[in-house]
């Protein structure tokens, strides 16, 4: 299927909440339709998103919020640049795991202003055709993060958690889908499938 203009598909929640299962579903059903798509997920592997990474697994440490803040966002402008930009004008599909509702999110639980964070990265990142807010409780995204693994992250706590979840339910745009994620993942799937098609009848009539 030839699409007339590429699209940008992102998925958002707290850790645990089944975003990179569903982002890997959705890469193969679009294969499956003869889409061509790209998975791309933030933080990147790039040089912002491995300094990124160091800090998730050995904590914060001296780097102070407006660092943390900046790094996220030199991760993204290089995402931006290097790969979203350029696979959405060759019409491709990119399907994104993380993305500036994250930052808004996350960071904003730090005490930074959430609006600000999405109008500064509205400023040079790409807007979404459509952003899937998973919503799994927290309690279940815990347990799933300890299951998985024996490093948990600073910032895979609860409290902190519950103020990123909280966040994320107060941002309001009309491209947001709210997607329940505690449920059988062919249910979700199906989902945002619909999603889709409803947002290629609109981009592709
Ligand atoms: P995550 O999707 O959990 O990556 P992985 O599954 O590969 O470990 O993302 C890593 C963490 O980064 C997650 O706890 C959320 C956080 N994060 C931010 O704080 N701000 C951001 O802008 C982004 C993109 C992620």
């Amino acid at each position: 299927m030839k699409l007339k203009r590429g699209y940008l598909f992102v998925l958002e929640g707290i850790d645990g909440s089944g975003k990179s299962t569903h982002c890997k579903m959705l890469e193969n059903w679009f294969a499956e339709q003869g889409i061509t798509v790209l998975r791309l997920r933030e933080p990147t592997d790039g040089f912002w998103g491995k300094k990124i990474r160091v800090l998730l697994t050995e904590g914060r440490k001296g780097v102070s919020r407006e660092e943390e803040l900046e790094w996220f966002i030199n991760d993204r402008r290089e995402d931006v640049e290097l790969n979203i930009l350029p696979a959405l004008k060759e019409k491709k599909v990119v399907v994104l795991d993380r993305y500036y509702f994250s930052t808004a999110a996350y960071q904003g639980a730090l005490g930074l202003d959430p609006q600000r964070i999405i109008i500064d990265n509205e400023s040079f990142a790409p807007k979404p055709d459509r952003a899937f807010f998973f919503k799994t409780p927290i309690e279940e995204c815990l347990r799933r993060i300890h299951s998985t693994r024996n490093a948990v992250s600073s910032f895979e706590k609860k409290d902190y958690l519950e103020k990123v979840q909280s966040l994320l339910d107060s941002f309001d745009d009309p491209i947001i889908r709210s997607i329940d994620s505690f449920r059988d993942r062919e249910e979700v799937h199906h989902q945002l499938i619909n999603e889709i098609r409803e947002c290629f009848n609109e981009g592709e009539s």
